[in-house]
This record gives structure tokens, sequence and C-alpha cells, in this order.
């Protein structure tokens, strides 16, 4: 609890563009949660470089997605938006943490076993113990909320394992985290292949609507999209197509499904993708003035970097300290 608040912490990588689904499905529905959580929102660069990157590149990006936060809508007042690697108790604490984990958990993680597939060539330590550091990164804020989505909850999973391994040795130290289950934002679909999740590392740009597509390219990704021959807006899951894309639109106007099917009965799929991308557009391009006006005001920025990890460091030591003292680390004399 931090000032008679829950607190909530969730972290984003800054590899790959956010797309239209972590926006309606995650970012835009965190915009209210600091009325009621105490909200810590990390850029996880940390655990980015468990795969090679190119460090330019990681710079930008990262500094792209805090900006980002704050232009769809996350006041850096009131959520402590911050990158990881400022804050050295993230990795202070994962250390302490390796030691109270088995490789017998690490080893089940699904996620370990997808990325070393993947990167073959590279399967470093730091990709094995990447639950780790993330369950440092929750445990450090003594977070009670975490939004993840699905492929996330086995590591929210093992969070809460080691967290009662260690209260169960040295007494109450860390909250013990639960996985968000507030209002969640849509599950928005692969506009090429509706039945898989939109993703940011999708290999098939038409799959995903970026956030800083121009209108020109939204309306061509949506034209392309995949639908069915039924011929009828429907809103019936079996219409993986449609189904999405009813969901789209009712996520960028408010209107309900039921609504949408009349509002489109008797016309063809082609007025139908036209409406969901003009919608798409004009959630988009405010989010985008914003983030073109933020990106220029540098210092700003930069003040927000600074004042949000320092804000971060101390609650992340208050932490640190007394897990230090717990497992037995002598007094600091400085
Ligand atoms: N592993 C998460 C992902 O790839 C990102 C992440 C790192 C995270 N630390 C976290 C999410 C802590 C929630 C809480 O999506």
């Amino acid at each position: 609890m931090i000032d008679g608040k829950k607190v909530l912490f969730s972290g984003m990588q800054a590899t790959g563009n956010l797309t239209l689904g972590n926006y309606l499905g995650a970012l835009k529905n965190w915009v209210t949660l600091c009325d009621e959580y105490e909200c810590f929102y990390s850029v996880v660069d940390l655990h980015s470089i468990t795969i090679r990157q190119e460090p330019a590149e990681l710079r930008k990006r990262a500094r792209a997605l805090l900006t980002l936060y704050i232009a769809a809508g996350l006041d850096p007042e009131k959520n402590c938006l911050y990158y990881q690697s400022h804050v050295s108790g993230h990795c202070e604490l994962s250390w302490i943490l390796n030691c109270f984990t088995y490789m017998g958990e690490l080893n089940r993680m699904t996620q370990f076993k997808d990325k070393a597939a993947k990167h073959a060539d590279n399967i470093n330590a730091g990709l094995f113990t990447y639950p780790v550091l993330m369950a440092a990164d929750i445990l450090l804020y003594q977070a009670d909320v975490v939004p993840v989505g699905k492929d996330q909850l086995q590591h929210l999973e093992i969070t809460r394992d080691i967290a009662q391994r260690f209260n169960a040795i040295y007494g109450d130290v860390f909250a013990i985290p639960e996985p968000y289950v507030g209002k969640t934002g849509a599950s928005i679909k692969s506009l090429q292949a509706p039945e898989k999740k939109m993703s940011k590392s999708d290999e098939n740009p038409n799959a995903s609507i970026y956030l800083m597509d121009d209108p020109d390219t939204i309306m061509r990704k949506f034209r392309r999209a995949v639908t069915d021959s039924e011929a009828q807006v429907r809103y019936n899951p079996e219409q993986a197509g449609i189904y999405n894309l009813i969901n789209i639109y009712s996520a960028c106007t408010g209107k309900m499904p039921e609504e949408i099917e009349k509002e489109f009965d008797g016309k063809g799929y082609g007025d139908f993708k036209t409406a969901v991308g003009e919608s798409v557009v004009s959630v988009l391009r405010p989010l985008q003035e914003r983030y073109t006006d933020l990106s220029k005001n540098k210092d700003y920025i930069d003040s927000v970097i600074k004042n949000n990890a320092e804000k971060a460091d101390y609650y992340a030591m208050k932490t640190l300290r007394k897990v230090q003292k717990k497992v037995g680390f002598p007094e600091r004399v400085r």
C-alpha cells in the first residue's frame, strides 16, 4: 500500500512497435487506473537485452515507448513511468531472488522454451532467469496487482511462488501479487490471421495496425483484412475476421456489437471496413499529434524520466533494504 492505495505494477518491452492491440487492450484502460491504484509502468530495458539489441535502436525505442505512454494519456504526475535500468534495485533484488528460485521451476517456463528455440545461437543465462528479474520488478514495489496478458501468467505464478517461499522463511516481506482482473480491454486479433492475437512482432506488417501508422496505411490494412464469404456483419465468433473488426469498431466508437450489426445490416464488407478504418484513424490521430508534440519537448521528457526514476528508486530501496537485512547482509555504515 502506498498512501492508502493498492499498488499496481506493469512492464513493457520497448522492442517492436506498439500496436492497436496494445492500445485498445491495455494502454487505453490503464489511464483510469491511477484513481484506484498507485501505478508503476516500467520500460523494461533490462529484459530487452536477453535478446541481442542494436544499442542506438534500443535507446531510441525505449524513449519512444515512454513518450507514447504519456501521449496515450498516462499522466506522469500520477503514474510512475520510468526505465527499469535507472533503478538499480531491480538487478540487486533479482540476484537475491535467484538464490530462492529453482532450476527446475525455470526449466518449466514455456516462454523460455519458445525463445530458446527461436534464438538457438544465444541461449544466455539472462534468458533463463528472465522470470526472476520479472519477479524482482513486481516484488520490489510490493505490487498487489499486475495487469498481464495470458502469455505472462506463468511468470506471475512463479513470482508468487518465489514471494511465498521467501515470506515463509523470513516473515511477511513481500506482498503477494494477483493478476489484475478489473475491466480489461478488448482482445484484438491479427488482421491477417484473426485466430491469433495482434502482435508487435508479427512478420507480416499487414497483420497489425501500428500506433504510428498514417491514415492511408491504416485504411489500406483494413481493406486487406481477412474476412469470410458470409457477406453479413454479424457478431459471431465463427466469423473470426468480422468478429475482430466489430470488436475494434466497438472499442473505437463505444458502440455495442448489436448496434453495429444493425448499422451495417444489408451493407457490404467494403463499407464496414471503411468505417472501421476511419474510426481507428480518428482514435489514433490525437494520440499521434500528442506524441509528435511531446517528442519535440526534450526537456519535459527528460524531467519526467528523472523525477519518476527518483520516485521509483525511493520505493524500490525501501523493499531492497528490508530484504538485504533479512537475508543477513551486514548493516550499512554509509
Ligand atoms: N515480461 C513482460 C512481457 O514481455 C514484461 C515485463 C517485465 C513485465 N517485467 C514485468 C510485465 C513485470 C508485468 C510485470 O510482456
